[in-house]
């Protein structure tokens, strides 16, 4: 099936509408009532669509993006751009010690995003501009994310991994599996908390407080990685697109010896790396970077994401598996389904040559927006939407382009 003509004018529309500008910066809010800020992430994300419809508008959102970047390269996983001091009293407007950013991060996509607006019109000129950034995005994470050098890159914060009140965060946060949504807020505030007290200096904050490698985050890293490795030997950077290429091969390497069991992949936390053998959809995030072998890949299928007590719903995919206690139907990052997380699924697929797999989440998504609109979520056995509305995400099913 084809992405209806007419779905992919409506994410357009939704990209155009969903835009901001704060002087010489353009930028998209995730949506406008509930997210009227610019994220991490989903600025790569809508770089992504963008990259379908107009190049200047997702090279702006990357620019954008990125001159919010720290001494230090980290990327902050929120811009607030028309920050006044705390004087609104928006739940998200969150005291993070800094001014105008939060002080933690969010899943590496923008090396990929670049990548891809450069696959579009080859111009050298725009990865020139913004490969200092990447280098020292990239950099910051190997160097501050991962003190005992293992080749894994750490989180320091739930939301840092994209998925705030994921199960996989629960005995973590010494919460059970199941509670309610704002007790899980308070604790992630309390750890935002303790994360000023060391000032967000990662190593330290990872040790006293939160110590979690995840698997999406690393597998993004490992494929991000691989991006900026193309990107650096486009622009002639031979030594760092061979070193950046060797970082993804050990994070690839380590994830295997530290995170990975009888061909899935835990998150892991401690400096023991404990696994969290919970599963989420991030047990199939490996497919995305290509790192599991097709075996392990075919079971993985097989036996999850089509078994009907696990993975397949109505309106798949879940993002907490069905048999797990955790597991809510309209639970934030605890069983709906997210655009964000099927796109992820629909290229990891295809890396396996799933390619019927692959259609029907694409087709399972575009039926998702149809009936219930561009939602943040949506119940994957209704397919009521959940959440924020006109929310950004839906519009990846212009990506979902290859099968
Ligand atoms: C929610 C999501 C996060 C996203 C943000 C803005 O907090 O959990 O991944 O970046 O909304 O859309």
């Amino acid at each position: 099936m084809d992405i209806p003509e007419s779905l992919r004018a409506r994410s357009y529309e939704l990209l155009k509408k969903n835009q901001r500008h704060f002087g010489e910066f353009t930028y998209t809010v995730p949506s406008p009532n509930t997210y009227p800020y610019q994220w991490l992430w989903d600025s790569c994300f809508h770089a992504i669509v963008l990259s379908h419809f107009d190049l200047e508008a997702g090279k702006n959102e990357l620019l954008s993006l990125l001159s919010r970047q720290f001494d230090n390269g980290m990327i902050p996983h929120m811009i607030y751009w028309d920050d006044q001091g705390f004087k609104n009293t928006h739940r998200l407007k969150i005291d993070w010690g800094t001014k105008g950013t939060s002080s933690i991060t969010q899943p590496p996509m923008v090396a990929y995003a670049a990548w891809r607006i450069f696959q579009k019109n080859g111009e050298i000129s725009f990865l020139e501009k913004i490969y200092k950034n990447l280098f020292h995005f990239y950099k910051y994470l190997i160097n501050e994310r991962d003190p005992h050098e293992r080749h894994l890159i750490g989180i320091i914060n739930p939301d840092e991994s994209g998925e705030d009140n994921s199960p996989r965060f629960d005995s973590l946060l010494a919460l059970p599996p199941i509670h309610n949504e704002e007790i899980n807020y308070q604790k992630r505030m309390m750890l935002v908390e303790e994360n000023k007290k060391c000032n967000f200096d990662a190593p330290f904050c990872m040790k006293n407080f939160f110590w979690v490698k995840d698997v999406p985050f690393n597998v993004i890293m490992v494929e991000n990685l691989r991006s900026l490795s193309h990107i650096a030997e486009k622009l002639g950077h031979s030594y760092d697109a061979q070193y950046f290429n060797k970082e993804a091969e050990n994070v690839a390497l380590s994830m295997r010896e530290l995170m990975s069991e009888d061909g899935m992949y835990w998150s892991t936390f401690g400096e023991d790396y404990q696994k969290i053998k919970v599963k989420t959809w991030a047990i199939f995030s490996p497919m995305f970077a290509k790192l599991l072998s097709q075996d392990e890949a075919e079971s993985l299928v097989s036996n999850y994401l089509l078994n009907p007590i696990s993975f397949s719903a109505k309106y798949s995919v879940p993002t907490v598996s069905q048999d797990e206690l955790s597991y809510s139907p309209n639970g934030f990052w605890r069983g709906p389904v997210w655009m964000a997380t099927n796109w992820f699924i629909y290229k990891g697929l295809l890396q396996y040559g799933f390619n019927d797999e692959a259609r029907k989440i694409k087709e399972r998504s575009i039926s998702l927006i149809e009936r219930s609109g561009f939602r943040e979520q949506f119940n994957p056995e209704t397919g009521e939407g959940l959440g924020a509305e006109d929310f950004t995400w839906g519009t990846l099913v212009v990506d979902m382009d290859e099968d």
